[in-house]
């Protein structure tokens, strides 16, 4: 049976978690392949809110099992807030229900400690990153010093590449940044309890992947960040440190790209980005501030507010083709309504000629010219539709137009936070 991939096609915060809860209905394994809790993904169910930065966004589901996979860098403090949370709320957290592979990376105090530091050691260039840890955390693994969970179950070799990654760690902290150095017995002790109560987690999921495909049991491959926060097709080098593009949703978890089926990706009515970097359809205007307010555009992990503005048909057409989208899961329709107009932009200018993709060289981004075309609005909320045929004209035309601009079948649209605010088209 084949498995279904949910991820975002702009810059992160189009809904993911939403449309992830919605189609656990239709699996039974769901593993989140890559980033961490830079992540902020919300559901919303009977009014109740919930936000994951780590556990997978099918855990609301009693029955269907939840595995973090070799691609996600793993925070075990936030890893175990979040077990607690939960199960505070009544969902079952056992290990029966929700595994990580052996093979995940660990998120570890000198790596948040290395990301703060370089943002605010860098002047003009931050990259306004989540401070979570998380570039630091893939450098490790990229380098082959990375502490794995299945570190956990072998104390001296932990303790000694703590020490080993110290080295390097506390030379720049003391050397570069003027800060304190690390002990290794102080990190150790630290993580000690954390390691203890995540050890029974700790699971072969590449290996669930296989039984679940075996027994006909449904995969769903959950994304996080967005397809232009990817690290090497995205706005690099304001990016996240992992791939975002659906490809790494078969080697982040551990199994055959022959094994993802369906690709569903999620967009926003608009468009959004926390953090620094290019975004050519940004408003500063009133349009923008109606965006920001009425879609409550603040981000999910840091809070920060994040930046609006129209919807970009080059970054999604780029979305589109890297990863192979099968349907569109088009989420907050509802926040246009009641503007005066809408704009699309179908093309850039760039360099005097008209382009269809995003120009290639790094920075180009930020010099291009948005091209707009311009579609009446509708005054009716939305919100309370369920069906297509509720939909107001303007409404439906808006939605078909994106679908002809991106080539791209929509199938899922949100009218509203909540899991029963959808209309399914196919
Ligand atoms: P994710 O990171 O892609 O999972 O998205 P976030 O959870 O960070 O941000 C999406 C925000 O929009 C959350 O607050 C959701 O509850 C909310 N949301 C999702 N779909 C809709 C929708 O159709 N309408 C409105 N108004 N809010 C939505
Ligand atoms: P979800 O899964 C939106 C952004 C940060 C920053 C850049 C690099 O909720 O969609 P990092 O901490 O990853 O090194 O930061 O990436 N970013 C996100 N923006 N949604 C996210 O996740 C993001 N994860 C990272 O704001 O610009
Ligand atoms: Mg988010």
């Amino acid at each position: 049976m084949a498995g279904l991939v949910v991820h975002g096609a702009q810059w992160g915060d189009e809904g993911k978690g939403k449309i992830v809860d919605l189609l656990t209905e239709q699996a039974g394994l769901i593993v989140r392949f890559h980033g961490g809790n830079n992540a902020g993904h919300t559901l919303v169910v009977g009014g109740e809110k919930t936000v994951l930065h780590l556990i997978p966004s099918g855990i609301l589901h009693q029955g269907k099992r939840c595995v973090i996979g070799a691609g996600v860098v793993l925070d075990p403090e936030v890893f175990l807030m979040e077990v607690d949370k939960l199960a505070a709320t009544g969902v079952d957290m056992s290990p029966a229900r929700l595994a990580v592979s052996y093979r995940t990376h660990i998120i570890m105090p000198y790596h948040k400690l290395l990301d703060a530091a370089r943002e605010s050691a860098k002047a003009g260039a931050k990259i306004g990153t989540t401070g979570r840890g998380i570039g630091p955390c893939y450098e490790d693994k990229a380098s082959r010093v990375g502490i794995r969970a299945a570190d956990f179950l072998d104390e001296e070799l932990l303790a000694r590449k703590i020490e080993h990654a110290l080295c390097e760690k506390n030379a720049l902290f003391t050397g570069l940044y003027g800060m304190e150095p690390l002990k290794t017995d102080d990190v150790l002790a630290a993580l000690k309890p954390l390691a203890e109560r995540i050890k029974p987690y700790i699971a072969d999921v590449s290996a669930m992947i296989q039984e679940a495909n075996a027994s006909g049991v449904g995969v769903l491959f959950e994304g996080a960040q967005g397809t232009h926060l990817d690290i090497d097709h995205g706005t690099y080098p304001f990016v996240t440190s992992s791939s975002c593009v659906i490809s790494n949703a078969a080697s982040g978890s551990g199994c055959s790209p022959r094994e993802l089926g369906a690709v569903v990706s999620v967009v926003k009515a608009y468009t959004t980005r926390v953090g620094s970097g290019p975004f050519p359809t940004e408003l500063s205007c009133k349009h923008g501030d109606h965006l920001q307010s009425v879609g409550a555009e603040f981000g999910a992990t840091t809070g920060r507010k994040r930046r609006c503005g129209w919807q970009d048909m080059v970054l999604l057409r780029e979305a589109v083709r890297l990863n192979g989208t099968t349907g569109l899961a088009l989420t907050k329709l509802d926040v246009l309504g009641g503007l005066d107009q809408i704009k699309i932009c179908t093309a850039y200018r760039y360099e005097g000629a008209e382009i269809l993709y995003p120009p290639q060289r790094e920075g180009a981004l930020a010099h291009v010219e948005p091209i707009y075309e311009t579609m009446p609005c509708w005054t009716e909320d939305v919100s309370k539709c369920r069906t297509w045929d509720e939909l107001p004209k303007a409404a439906k035309d808006y939605i078909l137009r994106l679908e002809e601009l991106s080539g791209a079948p929509v199938s899922i649209v949100s009218v509203g936070p909540d899991r029963e605010q959808t209309i399914y088209r196919s």
